[in-house]
């Protein structure tokens, strides 16, 4: 079975070709980082508006790559939610038009699925069950892992998302956008003893994260060492990073399994990677992510999960489905 995958949920148009036997065939992405940068984040009409203008010829593209023609398609799917309205509206309406007119199925994916599901498109994909942390801009979870659809929340942020936070810190440094990466990148030159911040709700039991108070924390100490950016952005991805792994640890212990899965944008950080192998490896363990390009928004993932619950027979009825708000936990097992 070949499918055709669409992500616009944010500020990605992706678009990818998954095919059952050869896997993935192609992908192609349109990143508005750059339509968003003077506005210092995401204008969810300006995002919209480009996904319309960028969809067609991307599908149009990644087919041209695959070597394939819309005849070969068996399947649609696109990002159904949660996400951006505007924005989701878009590649649902375009996916399920398409289907429609092809006379195929269409599936609407669930974002953080996809995220969640990236990495079985590596080499060495893991196996069912693993405890999931899923850190993306907009969202911050510990999953229980038993099967595709299968997910059981261990706890989530209580405010901020780990990559929102990376974003705001970044910002009141007054580094641009996205701030995830540039301010990871600044804080490789930081002074890793010079501050040391706080580690939030490690010494409560439980598996929730709140990472709002280190922005406050953050921009406290900038206003007293106005000079020190990259030492502040290196004790700020210390104490993200350390969190992100004391909670991981209390779940692989808590669920009694050994292997972590990584995903989301945030999950790109080499800091991160680097400790929850050390963390993995202690435990007799093994962590996997997905390549840094499936890390962040991309159709590839949505190509992925879409295709396993339609080769299950899963699809919509003749309906554009788009859900801002959609609790991954709602989800129907294949
Ligand atoms: O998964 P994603 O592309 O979009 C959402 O679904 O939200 O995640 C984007 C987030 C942004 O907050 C971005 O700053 C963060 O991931 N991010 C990073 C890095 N690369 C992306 N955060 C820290 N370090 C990175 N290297
Ligand atoms: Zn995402």
């Amino acid at each position: 079975m070949r499918v055709l995958g669409i992500e616009t949920s944010c500020d990605e148009t992706g678009v990818a070709l998954y095919d059952s036997e050869r896997g993935l065939l192609a992908h192609t992405l349109h990143s508005q980082v750059a339509l968003h940068a003077e506005y210092g984040g995401v204008v969810p009409e300006l995002a919209s508006r480009d996904h319309v203008q960028r969809a067609l010829p991307l599908i149009q593209m990644a087919l041209d790559q695959a070597g394939l023609d819309k005849s070969d398609i068996d399947g649609v799917a696109y990002t159904a939610g949660p996400g951006l309205m505007g924005a989701l509206l878009v590649g649902a309406s375009i996916g399920r038009s398409l289907a429609w007119a092809w006379g195929v199925p269409a599936v609407g994916v669930h974002h953080m699925e996809g995220h969640l599901l990236a990495p079985m498109l590596e080499e060495t994909p893991p196996e069912f069950p693993f405890v999931a942390l899923l850190v993306s801009g907009g969202h911050t979870q510990l999953v229980e892992v038993t099967g595709i659809g299968q997910y059981q929340l261990l706890g989530e942020s209580l405010d901020d998302a780990a990559g929102e936070a990376f974003d705001k810190t970044a910002k009141m440094l007054g580094l641009g956008y996205p701030g995830g990466p540039i301010l990871a990148k600044l804080a490789t030159q930081g002074d890793p003893e010079r501050f040391t911040f706080p580690r939030p709700m490690v010494d409560r039991p439980g598996l929730d994260f709140s990472f709002s108070g280190l922005k406050t924390f953050a921009l406290n100490t900038f206003h007293k060492h106005p000079d020190a950016q990259a030492d502040i952005a290196r004790a700020f991805e210390d104490a993200v990073v350390d969190t992100l792994a004391i909670k991981c640890k209390r779940a692989l212990k808590q669920t009694g399994l050994k292997r972590l899965v990584i995903a989301g944008g945030v999950s790109a950080n080499t800091r991160l990677r680097e400790k929850l192998h050390q963390l993995t490896a202690g435990l007799g363990g093994e962590v996997y992510y997905p390549r840094p390009e499936f890390c962040t928004d991309n159709g590839a993932m949505i190509a992925y999960a879409g295709h396993q619950r339609l080769l299950h027979g899963q699809h919509e009825p003749i309906a554009i489905k788009a859900q801002p708000r959609w609790p991954m936990d709602s989800l129907t097992s294949l």
